[in-house]
């Protein structure tokens, strides 16, 4: 069943000028990563307790050692055939752009340039009270890290519940999106907005949307082309 969509999809690929791809925790699991609904990488813990600004301020200790947790698995872990086909497709497309949720920097690791990350990324931290930003040389930091420059809390980089997305970032994914005429929804449960909002503009722009899940993802609309399956297999076949 699948071989005959990925023909399919191997043809769409070849007459685009644009495609975008969206990404979620489903791609970076065959790195060994948890998923987020998948019942790892949360378990034992509120996910609001560790990923909110309240959570942070009644008890940064525990939000830290769960980032440090997060940021010791990463260290082990690698890109994985998904991640490389995606990277080899922006390499042969005349314009190809990622969008991803994840922020474990796995698309950038496999060599993907044009990366979005709508979510922030694990490595950097961020000053609660300057809003400064600080890179990964900050890394491994003492249990409840201050801010260099001012003495406040630094926090990591990413976006939490409740919390804008950064600056211009679905702004940015938008004006790809508009753009494309294919559109590939990658190992995403498509529940938080505004990133799970794309593939709506993208139908509304006339793309073919093309999604890529183990399971059959609650954002599947009739007209999409849905490819059941593990990205890591499923990607390089696309990209023979
Ligand atoms: P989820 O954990 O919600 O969804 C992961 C999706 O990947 C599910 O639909 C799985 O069926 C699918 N999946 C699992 N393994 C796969 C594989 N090998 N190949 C293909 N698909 C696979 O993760 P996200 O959709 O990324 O936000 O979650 C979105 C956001 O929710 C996260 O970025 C995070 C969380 O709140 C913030 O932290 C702001």
């Amino acid at each position: 069943m699948n071989e005959v969509k990925i023909r399919e999809v191997r043809r769409l690929l070849e007459r685009a000028q644009q495609v975008t791809a969206l990404t979620g925790a489903g791609v970076s699991a065959e790195s060994g990563l948890p998923t987020f609904r998948g019942g790892g990488l949360w378990d034992g813990f509120l996910a609001e307790e560790l990923s909110s600004m309240s959570g942070f301020r009644r008890n940064p200790r525990r939000v830290w050692d769960w980032y440090r947790e997060r940021r010791q698995a990463l260290k082990h872990a690698r890109p994985n055939p998904g991640h490389l086909a995606l990277a080899q497709l922006e390499c042969r497309l005349p314009a190809f752009h990622l969008a991803t949720q994840n922020v474990d920097r796995l698309h950038q690791a496999a060599g993907s340039r044009q990366v979005l990350e709508l979510h922030g990324n694990i490595w950097d931290v961020r000053c609660v009270d300057c809003r400064q930003t600080f890179d990964r040389a900050y890394v491994d930091l003492p249990p409840e890290p201050r801010c260099p420059e001012c003495g406040g809390w630094l926090r990591p980089a990413v976006v939490w519940f409740g919390e804008e997305l950064p600056e211009g970032a679905i702004e940015q994914a938008c004006e790809w999106t508009v753009q494309s005429q294919v559109f590939l929804v990658i190992g995403t449960s498509g529940v938080v907005y505004p990133a799970a909002g794309l593939a709506d503009v993208a139908r509304r722009c006339g793309a073919a949307v093309v999604e890529i899940n183990l399971e059959p993802a609650q954002s599947q609309q009739t007209g999409d082309i849905f490819l059941q399956g593990k990205a890591g297999e499923i990607l390089p076949a696309l990209v023979p």
